[in-house]
């Protein structure tokens, strides 16, 4: 049993985004995940909380992080995991989301972790399904969890969300971690800016309710968090930047750049990282600056309170539904 006894009131029946989400549910899932980092760090980490229950992480699209750490998230808690990676080149989408939904839900698991390329695709799946739902990352939408242990990292080094000048920088476009971070970051109260050439910004960014700059400089200047995005050359159908060198000299941080952030600003990746791409690999292990290790580790944790809440079995609860 954890020492910080979380009580969580989460009406939603999936977590398929940010969005929506209150900033009292948002605390209550990362002190959830709190309770359980320190039970990560043990030779120990089995918990019962999910004994019983079936866990499905069903991607569609390469993972490393995300699967292993649902998978582990669910392991830790006693539950009952299995992976499956579905190919999705050569079948209809559409139609292999909801047969492949209906088969597995035939078999009663009580979470369905899903990724998928197509943004909504997995809302579409938590229609058609009796368990709960996590959105495990969809085309260029939502990816929750990440937003979730992002905060986590954030919030055990600076002690808060609200009021920290946060820049997300590069490939603002096609990533669904910008996206699910803009959410959590300005429901919780901080400053977000977003920093990247014109060509990896969406048109409807002025909508997001962010201060947006094309120069590094200006960007970074005086934040507390640089959070690097991958330039995500899979989802990019044409030329969105004219060299990977030179996008490095204009958008990779490195030490140089870092110079204009506060001294003791925090450099975040959700991963996969490009070395020498969007980020000089130094910095990025540079253990005084850079917290992108600590990012996986905090993946856990949430991942865990997130299972925990979904499926109503909360550690003081003893594991009811
Ligand atoms: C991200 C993703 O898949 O959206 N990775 C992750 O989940 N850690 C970011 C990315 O692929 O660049």
């Amino acid at each position: 049993m954890t020492a910080a006894t979380p009580k969580i009131r989460f009406p939603h029946r999936h977590l398929l985004g940010i969005e929506g989400l209150s900033p009292d549910e948002i605390s209550e899932l990362l002190d959830l995940s709190e309770s359980h980092v320190e039970q990560n760090r043990q030779t120990d980490k089995k918990r019962t909380t999910l004994r019983g229950r079936t866990c499905i992480n069903l991607f569609f699209e390469n993972s490393t992080r995300t699967r292993t750490s649902f998978e582990l998230a669910g392991k830790r808690l006693g539950a009952d995991v299995i992976n499956m990676s579905v190919s999705t080149s050569s079948i209809k989408k559409g139609e292999t989301l909801i047969d492949t939904a209906m088969t597995l839900n035939a078999m009663h698991p009580d979470v369905l972790v899903v990724r998928h390329p197509d943004s909504g695709a997995v809302q579409l799946l938590s229609e058609k399904v009796n368990c709960a739902v996590i959105n495990g990352g969809d085309g260029r939408h939502e990816h929750p969890t990440q937003a979730l242990l992002d905060a986590l990292t954030i919030r055990r080094r600076k002690g808060k969300l609200s009021g920290l000048c946060v820049a997300i920088c590069g490939d603002i476009m096609h990533s669904r971690v910008a996206r699910s971070n803009i959410r959590l970051l300005s429901i919780m109260g901080a400053r977000v800016r977003v920093v990247a050439p014109p060509t990896l910004l969406p048109a409807e960014i002025g909508r997001f309710g962010v201060e947006t700059f094309h120069h590094m400089k200006e960007g970074l200047k005086d934040c507390d968090i640089v959070m690097m995005l991958r330039l995500q050359l899979e989802r990019m159908n044409g030329s969105f930047v004219p060299s990977v060198r030179e996008y490095f000299r204009f958008y990779g941080l490195d030490y140089a750049k870092l110079k204009v952030a506060k001294p003791d600003a925090l450099i975040m990746h959700p991963g996969p990282m490009n070395r020498g791409v969007e980020i000089d690999g130094e910095l990025a292990d540079d253990i005084d600056r850079s917290v992108i290790r600590e990012q996986v580790e905090m993946g856990v944790a949430v991942r865990m309170a997130c299972l925990e809440t979904l499926t109503g079995a909360l550690p003081q609860s003893g594991g009811k539904t």
